[in-house]
This record gives structure tokens, C-alpha cells and sequence, in this order.
């Protein structure tokens, strides 16, 4: 790790811990030594006015997938995380469906030596649960894996665990948080099969809601939930994508205590079924993009607190890929340079506010994994951090894409604001549109006993 000079950030309007105010931050050796209303400028080698900016501690994705090892065609650790870097993401959590899937203690250290030399992120990456791999998730070193990633639907690379007797015993077994992807398969089965009968093998995308439909998501995440419940187990609910399934979720108690949460992705507060028609494929993912009823039921549980986090489920696949007919086309695709300008536009919209953003993006995700020293602008804490330009428009152009996969959902799309900067470990690592230093990413550290 680089040693760095002393930094003074001045005059910013630093968001955190639900307030916003006008302040300065000292920075020193990778952590945030001082904030106060004024630090005098003699302290510091370097000064940076960030006056009219905000800064927000930086994000921290709870759900991406950058496809290493053995789908480096779609995407890189290195190529990644620094589209992560120039869209204010400072941490990242990896999901296992690469190739080998990472369900074994060795695949998943060989995951983290590519990201030791080549993330330019922080990083952890998610252990894969199947349905004969107990003996190694019970192995698992709980300071080093963020999470226990189980598919109880199946989407791209064929994770799914639907042994009921293994579910149990995973659930009544394991300490680590269980992070899931609901989907019910036979109710997914069936309303393929009833499109096929419909459409034969052309099937228009705007049914991928219809067959991937809100009752395949509420029937599979209302049995993880039952089985959390009678079981104790410590649940995560990924990617929610409907108003119905956000009843299974309490508001009424702190996150710290919640033994039950839920996560809302990018794409599904900012996209509905009536861009099918515009998008295609494109905004094929799994969970679908439904109807704006559930979208604008999602925002308010993002701001009601039925909801306790942000996440991209960023998933990239090559424009080939997609833009084969629907049947064939993979799900997912990229977002982690575009979710930061995407949700500041709706806090300029007046759809949420900065400080609700700041909660879900960077400190709910660091409370919610045990996240050592990150996710919130504190003494002590670890530098890393975003300056964002509410005034600032930038529309998203193909030549700017940082993913391998060169496409972007938001392309043409205009945002009101703008990434300025990223710190990250108290170094620059993203200004004036560039990447400019991908060498002081570190592993994150889980705080528990
Ligand atoms: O749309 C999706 N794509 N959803 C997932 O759960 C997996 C992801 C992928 O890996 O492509």
C-alpha cells in the first residue's frame, strides 16, 4: 500500500449519517484523520476545494458480476472495477456464478489473488452454496467472506440449489448471511411454456415480466423467508422487483437487528415494462423489470426502510449476446458507472433524498456485511469517498464506457449530475473523466467474532 501525503478537502457539503453540512475533511495514510467546519490549510500537502460539491462516502455494491474466472469475453476484475471507480463505487461484492463457480474454499482464494493484482476496487467476493458443498461453507472464514450466495431460481451459469433437506440445513447451519435469488422455477417453467404456445420460438421481450412474473418471485421469496424465520438464519433478499413480495419486510425495527432484509437494484427503480418496447433485451434481467406500479412501490420501501439496500447486480454480457432473440439472449447487463448519476438524477427529481441515498448505498451495505472501517465519512474510518456535482449534466456516450462489453442500458441518457472525483484508501483514483490510479484497492475486512 502506497504511503500518501496529507489531504485537505475544503469546503465541501459532506453527506453523512443523515445530515448534510458544509465542512472540511483531513485526510492521512489511507484513513480520514479530522473533519471540522474549518481545518487549517497548513496542515496538509495537498488541498482540494470542493466548494458547491457534495461528497458522500463512496458506495459500496453489494451485488455485481464481473466474470473472473472464465467469462473474460463479457467482462474483467480489472476491467470492472474501474467502470466502479468512475461511477463513485469504492467497494464491491462479487457473486460466484463464474466459471468454475466459486463453491469451493480454493476457487474462491484463487478469486481473490486475481483481485489481490488486479482490482482496482475494494473487494470480497460472495461463496457459492450448492446443494452438496456444506462441508465447505461450514469452513468458511467469516472476516474474509462477505456472504453465502444461494440461487433459488436459476439465471446465468446454473447455481440453483433446490434441495429442500439441503435449503434446511444450510439455513439451520450456517452464521453468515444468506443473500438469495428468489424466483420460483416451476411457475417459470410454466409461463414459458404458455408463451411458447403463444408466440412459438419468437418471443417478444416485453413477456419476460409476464414469464418471470411477480408470482415466481413472491413464491420463492416468501419460502426463504419462512424458512429464515423458523430457522433463525440470517437472510438477504436480492434484488426485489415487485410491490407484493416488500410485505414480507418490517420497517419497524433498526437494520443492525433485522434478521430478515432486502435489497432493490438500479434497474428496477428506473426502468418498467413500458421500456420493452424502446430497450429490448437490453433491459432483459433476472428478476424482470415489471410494472410501474412495482417500480414506484420499490422507490417508496427504498425510502420507507422496507428496503436496506442499494445494489447494481451489475452483469455484463457482450452486445452479441443480447441482441440475440429473446429466448437465447442472457439476462443482465452493465451498470456500475451509471447507478450513482442515475440515483442522484432522481434525488434532483425529488424522488429520494441524498442522505436516504447515502444510507442505502454505503452505510446500510458496510452495517449489513460487518464491513470493518467503511461505508461512512467518520474519523478514523478509511478515505474512501465520492465528490459529486448536483448541477452538472453528462449524458452517457458510448465512447466513455469503462465496461469490456462496451454498451450500457443509459446510453443517450442525460443525468443532472455528475462524478467528479473518488478517493479510495485516501489516494485519487478517479477525476476529470479518468481512471488515474488502480493500485491501492484492498480487500475488505468483516468485523465479526
Ligand atoms: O439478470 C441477471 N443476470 N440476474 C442474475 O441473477 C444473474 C445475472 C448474470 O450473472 O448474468
Amino acid at each position: 500500500m502506497k504511503t500518501s501525503s496529507k489531504l485537505l478537502l475544503q469546503n465541501g457539503i459532506i453527506v453523512n449519517e443523515g445530515k448534510a453540512r458544509q465542512g472540511d475533511i483531513l485526510i492521512e495514510n489511507n484513513r480520514i484523520v479530522k473533519i471540522a467546519s474549518a481545518i487549517p490549510v497548513n496542515r496538509a500537502d495537498e488541498v482540494y476545494n470542493a466548494a458547491g460539491k457534495h461528497i458522500l462516502p463512496g458506495c459500496i455494491d453489494d451485488q455485481v458480476h464481473f466474470r473472473e474466472p472464465g467469462l473474460t469475453h463479457k467482462a474483467s476484475i480489472a476491467s470492472e472495477s474501474r467502470a466502479a471507480l468512475a461511477g463513485g463505487i469504492t467497494s464491491f461484492l462479487e457473486m460466484p456464478n463464474t466459471q468454475p463457480q466459486t463453491t469451493t474454499v480454493e476457487l474462491w482464494e484463487a478469486k481473490n489473488q486475481i483481485a489481490a493484482a488486479t482490482s482496482a476496487a475494494n473487494y470480497g467476493f460472495m461463496f457459492g452454496g450448492t446443494n452438496d458443498n456444506l462441508d465447505e461453507i461450514l469452513a468458511l472464514d467469516s472476516k474474509r467472506v462477505p456472504a453465502l450466495k444461494l440461487f433459488l431460481g436459476s439465471s446465468t451459469g446454473n447455481m440453483l440449489v433446490d434441495n429442500p433437506d439441503v435449503l434446511r440445513k444450510i439455513f439451520s447451519s450456517t452464521k453468515l448471511v444468506i443473500a438469495v435469488h428468489c424466483e420460483d422455477e416451476l411457475t417459470i417453467k410454466e409461463n414459458l411454456a404458455a408463451a411458447k404456445a403463444t408466440y412459438g420460438e419468437v418471443i417478444p421481450p416485453d413477456q419476460h415480466p409476464i414469464i418471470r412474473s411477480e408470482t415466481a418471485c413472491y413464491l420463492s421469496s416468501s419460502k426463504a423467508v419462512a424458512l429464515a424465520k423458523e430457522t433463525g438464519a440470517r437472510l438477504h433478499v436480492f434484488h426485489l422487483s415487485t410491490a407484493k413480495e416488500l410485505k414480507l419486510f418490517s420497517n419497524k425495527i433498526p437494520l443492525a437487528d433485522k434478521k430478515i432484509t432486502a435489497e432493490v437494484c438500479v434497474h428496477h427503480l428506473n426502468f418498467s415494462d413500458k421500456d420493452y418496447a424502446s430497450k429490448g433485451n437490453r433491459i432483459k434481467w433476472n428478476p424482470a423489470v415489471k410494472t410501474e406500479a412495482d417500480q414506484n412501490a420499490l422507490w417508496e420501501a427504498f425510502n420507507n426502510d422496507l428496503i436496506d439496500v442499494l445494489a447494481t447486480d451489475h452483469a455484463p454480457h457482450t452486445m452479441e449476446e443480447k441482441e440475440q432473440p429473446y429466448l437465447q439472449a442472457p439476462s443482465g447487463g452493465p451498470l456500475v458507472q451509471h447507478a450513482l448519476p442515475a440515483m442522484l438524477t432522481a434525488v434532483n427529481q425529488g424522488k429520494t433524498t441524498l442522505e436516504k441515498l447515502v444510507e442505502k448505498a454505503a452505510h446500510n451495505p458496510a452495517i449489513l456485511f460487518d464491513i470493518k472501517d467503511r461505508g461512512f465519512i467518520r474519523e478514523g474510518y478509511y478515505a474512501d469517498l465520492v465528490v459529486v456535482d448536483m448541477q452538472q449534466p453528462t449524458t452517457v456516450s458510448t465512447n466513455d464506457l469503462l465496461y469490456k462489453c462496451g454498451w450500457s442500458p443509459f446510453e443517450g441518457t442525460t443525468f443532472s449530475a455528475a462524478i467528479e472525483r473518488t478517493l479510495l484508501n485516501g489516494h485519487w483514483v478517479y477525476c476529470d473523466g479518468e481512471v488515474i490510479d488502480v493500485s491501492v484497492a484492498m480487500p475488505l475486512e468483516f468485523d465479526r467474532n
